[in-house]
């Protein structure tokens, strides 16, 4: 089964609305000759207007980092699939362990937002795994299981085709720490697994699974060559147009 790899870049709370468009164009002009490769830059929500405009006509998808799962109302601060839609946004990120660890994200909360996503028509890139603590402790597969089985409890087989899962090990997050190959395969494959419990072993064979967690041009060749590692989701090296082609080129390549 080929998947078409997935690249998408979180920048996480950087880039001011500013400096927005020549990030986006900096990607699309370094990335064009990458069709077989889908490249998205996921974005602060308030530069995403931005970035949808810089995006117009190149291979670059927009996409926000949270979104809230109610559609409006009182809730100040957050953001809805329509009003990420409404300004072009494609693509959202969902339940990064930044979210988890400082804004009290749950499972439950993740599956909330998941559902949102998928039922207003964006890409939700739902976000599970382990810190170095849980690892340590030998609970790597009890707690992906667990932020897989809550996070998209009454996902659909048919819904699960529209969402992405990334892989990041907390510990590897910003710390140039990466996981093995062996090691992201390992877990990549344990998703797979309970994806196919979920939704079927047929669904689960089409869905993309990112690694994320320091992964650079010197990296992602050797990580997305592994069986279950569809793409990445990238951090640091999303900030520098040419680090991020570096590793589309790599996805491409594969
Ligand atoms: P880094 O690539 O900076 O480690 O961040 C990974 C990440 O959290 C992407 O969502």
């Amino acid at each position: 089964m080929s998947r078409r790899k997935i690249i998408a870049g979180n920048w996480k709370m950087n880039i001011k609305p500013s400096e927005t468009a020549a990030l986006v164009k900096g990607v699309a002009e370094a990335t064009k000759g990458f069709a077989n490769v889908e490249v998205v830059c996921c974005t602060p929500a308030i530069d995403v207007p931005a970035a949808v405009a810089a995006a117009a006509g190149t291979n670059v998808g927009i996409g926000a980092e949270n979104c809230h799962w109610k559609e409006s109302g009182a809730y100040t601060g957050e953001i809805s699939t329509g009003m990420l839609l409404d300004a072009g946004a494609k693509y959202v990120i969902i339940g990064h362990s930044e979210r988890r660890q400082y804004f009290g994200e749950t499972d439950e909360t993740v599956n909330l937002r998941a559902r949102a996503a998928i039922a207003a028509g964006l890409t939700a890139i739902v976000c599970v795994g382990e810190t170095l603590e849980e690892r340590e402790a030998g609970k790597l597969v009890e707690v992906i299981e667990r932020q897989m089985n809550v996070g998209l409890k009454d996902v659909t087989a048919a819904d699960c085709e529209k969402l992405v899962i990334a892989y990041e090990p907390v510990w590897a997050i910003g710390t140039g720490k990466t996981a093995t190959p062996d090691q992201a395969q390992e877990v990549h494959a344990l998703i797979r697994a309970t994806l196919a419990k979920l939704v079927g072993a047929e669904t689960a064979e089409k869905v993309r699974i990112q690694y994320g967690g320091s992964m650079k041009p010197g990296n992602a060749a050797e990580l997305l060559a592994k069986k279950d590692i569809d793409g990445g989701l990238i951090g640091g090296a999303a900030l520098k147009a040419a680090d991020f082609a570096g590793i589309v080129a790599a996805a491409a390549a594969e």
